[in-house]
C-alpha cells in the first residue's frame, strides 16, 4: 500500500490534468495517516494551503483542529484531504471541468485506504461524496452507508466561522462521529 501511496502522490503534485495547475503554487494531496480509518474531506486549498502545501492550515483549519480536538481526533489519527487538490484562482468554486480532472485522485485515495468513515466538510464535498442533491443543512450529522464506507457531513469550518450559531449543532454532529468511531473502527486511538 506505501508504495502505490507514494506513486499516486508523486503522480498527482506533478498533475497538468486541468488548468489550475498554471496558477498554483503547490499541490495539496492530503496529510494525517494513510492507513487511518476516518477520511476528511474538504473543498480546495485555499491561499495559505497552496502556499504550504498542506490541508487546512488557514483560519478555518485552526477551527477543524479544535473541533478534532475535542473528541480526540488530530492529525496523526486521521487523514484529511480536499476534493480538488488545487487552489482554485481568488477562491472561486472549482469548475465541473476542474472537479471532474481531480475526483480520480481522491477516487484512488480512497480506495488505497479504505476508511471506514468519510466525513465531508461541507456542501460541496457532500454533494460529491455522498449525493448531488445533498442538503447540508438539513442532512448534517447523519450517517450514510455507501459501498460498505460510513459517510457524514458536518458543516464546514469556514461556513461556522461566518455563522457561530452554528457551532452547537456541530458540536452534536462531531459527538455522533465519536460515538460511530468507538462503534467500529478498531485501531483508531481517541486522544484527550
Ligand atoms: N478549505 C478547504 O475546503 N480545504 C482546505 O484545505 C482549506 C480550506
Amino acid at each position: 500500500m506505501q508504495k502505490q501511496w507514494e506513486a499516486l502522490q508523486q503522480e498527482c503534485l506533478s498533475c497538468q490534468l486541468c488548468p489550475l495547475a498554471q496558477t498554483r503554487t503547490q499541490v495539496v494531496f492530503g496529510a494525517g495517516d494513510p492507513q487511518a480509518e476516518v477520511l476528511i474531506i474538504g473543498e480546495a486549498p485555499g491561499a495559505r494551503e497552496d502556499e504550504l502545501g498542506e490541508p487546512f492550515v488557514g483560519r478555518a483549519g485552526k477551527l477543524l483542529d479544535d473541533m478534532l480536538a475535542m473528541i480526540g481526533l488530530n492529525r496523526k489519527n486521521i487523514y484529511i484531504s480536499n476534493s480538488v487538490k488545487c487552489r482554485p484562482p481568488q477562491n472561486r468554486d472549482p469548475l465541473p471541468a476542474e472537479k471532474a480532472a481531480c475526483s480520480g485522485y481522491l477516487q484512488r485515495q480512497m480506495a488505497l485506504m479504505q476508511p471506514k468513515i468519510i466525513v465531508c466538510l461541507g456542501r460541496i464535498s457532500a454533494m460529491e461524496l455522498i449525493r448531488p442533491d445533498f442538503k447540508i443543512t438539513q442532512e448534517h450529522g447523519q450517517f450514510y452507508e455507501k459501498d460498505g464506507v460510513q459517510m457524514m457531513a458536518l458543516y464546514h469550518p469556514a461556513a461556522l466561522l461566518r455563522d457561530p450559531h452554528k457551532k452547537p449543532e456541530t458540536f452534536e454532529d462531531l459527538k455522533k462521529l465519536q460515538a460511530k468511531i468507538r462503534e467500529i473502527c478498531t485501531h483508531t486511538k481517541l486522544e484527550f
